[in-house]
């Protein structure tokens, strides 16, 4: 059994996978951070140098890998469930759990550093024109999660604990 989390950029996804791994004593990956390891570049470095598209088969050959282990907190890309391959190994004796949060909850968030770590918020347009609308194109996507917690007006802790208590009814 492994939990994975998807949602958007700033949507809390690591720190709380982080977390929740750490409780239930499983290990916890995070697909972006994995894929910076083996290429020993930073993520907006591979956008710049090799494309979104070379980005998108980094996280298909990342997911693929990581798909197969076992008791496991895996935390995606924003984008990474957009893909039905992706989605189709993601889910294999998996929860999914989407981390829900507002436009503007998620700008917040991702504010706190500085934006150039996400290329795709480089984009001429706001960043919450961005987010709003790759939130718009993913919604139905990100819906398809064995579990949707909404986020806003939630601490890390009353997340976590949300989620430990949601696998706790699983298992
Ligand atoms: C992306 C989100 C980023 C990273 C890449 C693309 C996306 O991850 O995978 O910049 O498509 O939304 P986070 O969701 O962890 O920021």
């Amino acid at each position: 059994m492994k939990l994975v989390l998807i949602g958007m950029m700033g949507s809390g996804k690591s720190t709380i996978g982080r977390r929740v791994a750490k409780e239930l004593n499983w290990a916890f990956y995070d697909v972006d951070s994995e894929i910076e390891r083996v290429q020993n570049l930073k993520i907006p470095e591979i956008f710049a140098l090799k494309g979104e598209g070379k980005f998108r088969s980094l996280e298909k050959e990342m997911i693929q890998k990581l798909s197969q282990k076992d008791k496991v907190v895996l935390s995606t890309g924003g984008g990474a469930p957009c893909s039905a391959e992706n989605w189709k190994a993601l889910s294999q004796e998996a929860v999914i759990l989407w981390l829900k949060a507002s436009p503007k909850q998620l700008l917040e968030r991702v504010q706190k550093k500085p934006l150039e770590v996400r290329p795709l918020l480089k984009q001429g347009i706001s960043p919450l024109e961005v987010i709003t609308q790759l939130l718009n194109s993913r919604e139905k996507i990100y819906k398809k999660a064995d579990y949707i917690l909404e986020t806003d007006g939630w601490t890390i802790p009353e997340v976590c604990q949300k989620i430990l208590d949601l696998l706790r009814t699983k298992t």
